[in-house]
């Protein structure tokens, strides 16, 4: 008698409940989580290096992969127990494979190719700047189009058009620092600590934004959609020498509240013009930075003055910053279309964005 599927089975071989096992360890995150099809997060881990990392200022290359290779396999089994399924339950195993540190990248792939030898289960490989943009679908984004998207992260500024039939084309980027490095450079100079985006988010609050008139670069006509940072940053770093030159006391609140005003304009304005020049119906804005208070608070304003009919979204802070669900949920289209990887999968630490 031929075996009769219940309708959770029947739905997971057609692939539209496949539950996919994401893995992240691109910096200085380690993260595992079990995603249903494409959107439905049955669990997601990230075990924080910050700690490890702050006493040096910054992410240590070394460190990272060292805390990923001893904390990812626990972290699986954990992931695979919160969402109460085993290695048979799973439909494909996903991995980010760039871009970020190469040996930190190198603990994941070389951990999702051991899983998917032993288990057979076709492996994934997803570019994690793409996958940010996956943070909003999975609490339920409803895009219509043409969307626009910003993704600002420690590594990248990226501001894009999404099309009709959701294919992306790049509108601009940074060209110097991205703003999540501006945020930690900034931070590191005035020895707050690491990361710096989540410090001086705080720190801002207790300042006054307009007390320094930090420069903004608009970058001309051309560059309208590229950013630059490292400017502002510099005029941080000015500021500061030309009062310890002086001998003038200076107030760190205030410093931080003009710098991440004069950074968070910058933003919300590029992506105001790319959605208005373009006639956007949503605006998505994903990566470690769009947990910047000042930022949503200031996006959502503005598009409310500006193009009241559009929608906004951004992620809650958990899909924010780096996470495995974010790579599960990219690995959703990739898995309906077949397109796995072979078992010599490598890490690109340079991997630019799909698009
Ligand atoms: O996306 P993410 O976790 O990792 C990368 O892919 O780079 O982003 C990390 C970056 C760091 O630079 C961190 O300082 C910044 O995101 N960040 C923030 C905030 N939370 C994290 N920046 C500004 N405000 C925040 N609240
Ligand atoms: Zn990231």
């Amino acid at each position: 008698m031929p075996e009769r599927k219940n309708n959770r089975q029947q739905e997971q071989a057609s692939g539209e409940e496949a539950l996919i096992l994401g893995i992240e360890t691109s910096c200085d995150e380690t993260a595992a989580a079990v995603v249903a099809g494409g959107r439905k997060v049955l669990s997601n881990l990230v075990s924080s290096q910050v700690e490890l990392h702050a006493r040096y200022g910054g992410v240590v290359p070394e460190i990272a992969s060292r805390h990923h290779l001893s904390l990812l396999n626990p972290l699986i089994d954990e992931a695979l127990q919160e969402a109460k399924v085993n290695f048979s339950d799973l439909q494909a195993i996903a991995v980010s494979h760039g871009p970020g540190l190469v040996g930190a990248l190198l603990v994941g792939v070389a951990t999702a190719k051991a899983l998917a030898y032993a288990t057979r289960l076709p492996l994934i490989a997803v570019n994690h700047l793409s996958a940010h943009l996956y943070a909003n679908r999975l609490e339920g984004a409803e895009i219509s189009y043409p969307a626009v998207n910003l993704i600002v992260s420690g590594g990248h500024s990226e501001l894009l058009l999404a099309t009709e039939s959701g294919r992306h084309t790049s509108l601009g980027h940074t060209r110097d620092d991205a703003a999540g490095e501006a945020f930690d450079k900034v931070a590191r100079v005035l020895e707050l600590g690491y990361p710096g985006g989540p410090i001086i988010d705080k720190m801002a609050g207790q300042g006054n934004s307009r007390a320094i008139d930090f420069p903004r670069a608009w970058l001309g006509e051309e560059g309208r959609f590229d950013f630059s940072f490292s400017g502002l940053k510099t005029a941080v770093i000015n500021h500061l020498h030309q009062a310890r030159l002086q001998n003038r006391q200076v107030n760190p609140a205030d410093i931080v509240a003009s710098f991440q005003e004069a950074l968070v304009e910058v933003l919300v304005e590029k992506t105001l013009a790319a959605a208005k020049e373009h006639g956007a119906k949503t605006v998505l804005i994903s990566g470690g930075v769009a947990a910047n208070s000042r930022l949503r608070a200031k996006m959502k304003e503005r598009i409310k003055e500006e193009l009241p009919r559009a929608s906004l979204y951004y992620p809650s802070l958990k899909l924010c910053t780096d996470n495995a669900a974010m790579i599960a949920a990219a690995a959703y289209p990739l898995y309906r279309q077949g397109k796995f990887a072979s078992l010599d999968l490598n890490a690109y630490p340079g991997l630019k964005l799909e698009l």
